[in-house]
C-alpha cells in the first residue's frame, strides 16, 4: 500500500515542510514550524532523513548558547526518532548582505562573511554525520551585463570551492559538495544555470573529486530541458551526489510542487533511471506546498511526495519485467547501442571493408512508438 520505510531512503528539507507559503504578492499564510516537531512528523511518515540550511535550524543572529540549545534539542529529536541528517546547506541568499549573491558579490567582505559561514555550517555538517553538502547559487547572478563580469565571477565561484574543499581536507571530513544548478529566480539569470554548466565547471577546481552535482528536477524544466537526461548525464561523469525531487509544469517560475505532480512522464523515466542507474543515495524532496494548504495540506503534500515515487517505482519495475517490453525494445535496438561501434580487436581497416546497403538501411523503422506507449500504457495503469 505504499508505506514508505526507512530503507527507501525519502529525506525532506526542513524549508520546505517548514515553508511558511511567502510569495512576491502574498504574505505568510502558515505558522513557525518547529524543527523538532518537523523531525517527529517526518519519521512517522516513514521518512530516513532531515536536511537543513543553517538558517533554518539556528536563526541568523543567534548567540553561541541559543545555537547550542537549538542543536541540542534538534539532536535529541533526531537520537529519539532514529532520522539521519545525509546533507546540509547553507543560507547564503535570505538576508540583504547577500543582494548581490554570496561567494560571487561584487563586494569583497560580503564574499569573505559567505565562506566564514559555510565554514561554520560545515563543522555542524561532518558533527552531524552528513556526507553531501549541497550548495545552490541563490543570489549569484544578474539582471545586467555591465553590472557583472562573467569571467570574474566564476574565478571567485571556483576560488570558494577550492578554499572550501581545502578546508574539509584539512579537517579530514568526509563531506563531498553538490553544486544545484537553477536557471533564473530570484536572480534573473543565476550562474551554473543547468546541469551541463555545473558539470564543466567542476573540472576547473583544485579537487574535482570532491565536487559533483544535486539537480532539481524543476530546475532544468524550467530551461525547457529533460531533467532525466540531465540526470543519466550526471551519473555517466560519476557526478551524482545527491538529488532534489519535486513537480514543474513548463517554462516558468519554480514551482516546486510535490514530486509526480508536473511531467508525470518525466517522472516515471526518472524513478526508473534512479532505480536502475546505480544511484544509491537519498531520494531528497525540495518542493513547496502549496499556498492554499494549511499544516494538515502540508504533511498530506509531503506524504504524496513518497507515495507518487513508491508508485512510480512499481510501475518502473513491471514495464522492465514485461516479456512484451523487451521484444519491444529488441525491435527497437535499444541494446544494440551498448554494443562498441568498433570490436574489440577490429581495426579501421574491418571497418573501411564493409559495404552499408544504403537503401534498405535508410528504410528500417525504429518502433519506438510502440515501445513508449507499452511505457504510457504501465503508467496510467492499463497493463
Ligand atoms: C529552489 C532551490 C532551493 C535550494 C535550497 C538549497 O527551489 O530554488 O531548490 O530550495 O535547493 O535552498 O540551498
Ligand atoms: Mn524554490
Ligand atoms: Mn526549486
Ligand atoms: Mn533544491
Amino acid at each position: 500500500d505504499y508505506q514508505p520505510v526507512r530503507e527507501d531512503k525519502f529525506t525532506f528539507g526542513l524549508w520546505t515542510v517548514g515553508w511558511r507559503g511567502v510569495n512576491t504578492f502574498g504574505e505568510p499564510v502558515r505558522p513557525v514550524l518547529d524543527s523538532v516537531e518537523a523531525v517527529r512528523r517526518l519519521s512517522d511518515l516513514g521518512a530516513y532523513g532531515v536536511t537543513f540550511h543553517d538558517d533554518d535550524l539556528v536563526p541568523p543572529g543567534s548567540d553561541d548558547d541559543t545555537r547550542r540549545q537549538l542543536v541540542k534539542r534538534f539532536r535529541g529529536a533526531l537520537e529519539d526518532t532514529g532520522l539521519a541528517v545525509p546533507m546540509v546547506t547553507t543560507n547564503l541568499f535570505s538576508h540583504p548582505v547577500f543582494r548581490d549573491g554570496g561567494f560571487t558579490s561584487n563586494s569583497r567582505d560580503v564574499r569573505r562573511y559567505a565562506i566564514r559561514k559555510v565554514l561554520r555550517n560545515i563543522d555542524l555538517a561532518a558533527e552531524m554525520g552528513a556526507q553531501t553538502y549541497v550548495c545552490w547559487n541563490g543570489q549569484d547572478g544578474a539582471e545586467t551585463e555591465a553590472g557583472k563580469n562573467d569571467r570574474a565571477q566564476l574565478d571567485r565561484l571556483r576560488e570558494a570551492f577550492n578554499i572550501l574543499s581545502a578546508y574539509v581536507r584539512e579537517q579530514g571530513y568526509g563531506l563531498r559538495f553538490a553544486l544545484e544548478p537553477k536557471p533564473n529566480e530570484p536572480r534573473g539569470d543565476v550562474l551554473l544555470p543547468t546541469v551541463g554548466h555545473a558539470l564543466a565547471f567542476i573540472n576547473e577546481l583544485d579537487h574535482p573529486e570532491m565536487v559533483g552535482v544535486n539537480p532539481e528536477v524543476g530546475h532544468e524544466q524550467m530551461a525547457g530541458l529533460n531533467f532525466a537526461h540531465g540526470v543519466a548525464q550526471a551519473l555517466w561523469h560519476g557526478k551524482l551526489y545527491h538529488i532534489d525531487l519535486n513537480g514543474q509544469r513548463g517554462v516558468k517560475y519554480d514551482q516546486d510542487l510535490r514530486f509526480g505532480a508536473g511531467d508525470l512522464k518525466e517522472a516515471f523515466f526518472l524513478v526508473d533511471l534512479l532505480e536502475n542507474g546505480g544511484y544509491t543515495g537519498p531520494r531528497h524532496f525540495d518542493f513547496k506546498p502549496p499556498r492554499t494548504e494549511d499544516m494538515q495540506g502540508v504533511w498530506a503534500s509531503a506524504e504524496g511526495c513518497m507515495r507518487n515515487y513508491l508508485i512510480l517505482r512499481e510501475k518502473a519495475r513491471a514495464f522492465r519485467a514485461d516479456p512484451e517490453v523487451k521484444a519491444a525494445m529488441e525491435a527497437s535496438r535499444v541494446g544494440e547501442l551498448s554494443v562498441p561501434t568498433l570490436g574489440e580487436g577490429e581495426s579501421l581497416a574491418d571497418l573501411r571493408g564493409e559495404q552499408l546497403d544504403l537503401e534498405s538501411v535508410g528504410e528500417r523503422g525504429y518502433h519506438f512508438e510502440r515501445l513508449d506507449q507499452l511505457a504510457l500504457d504501465h503508467l496510467m495503469g492499463v497493463r
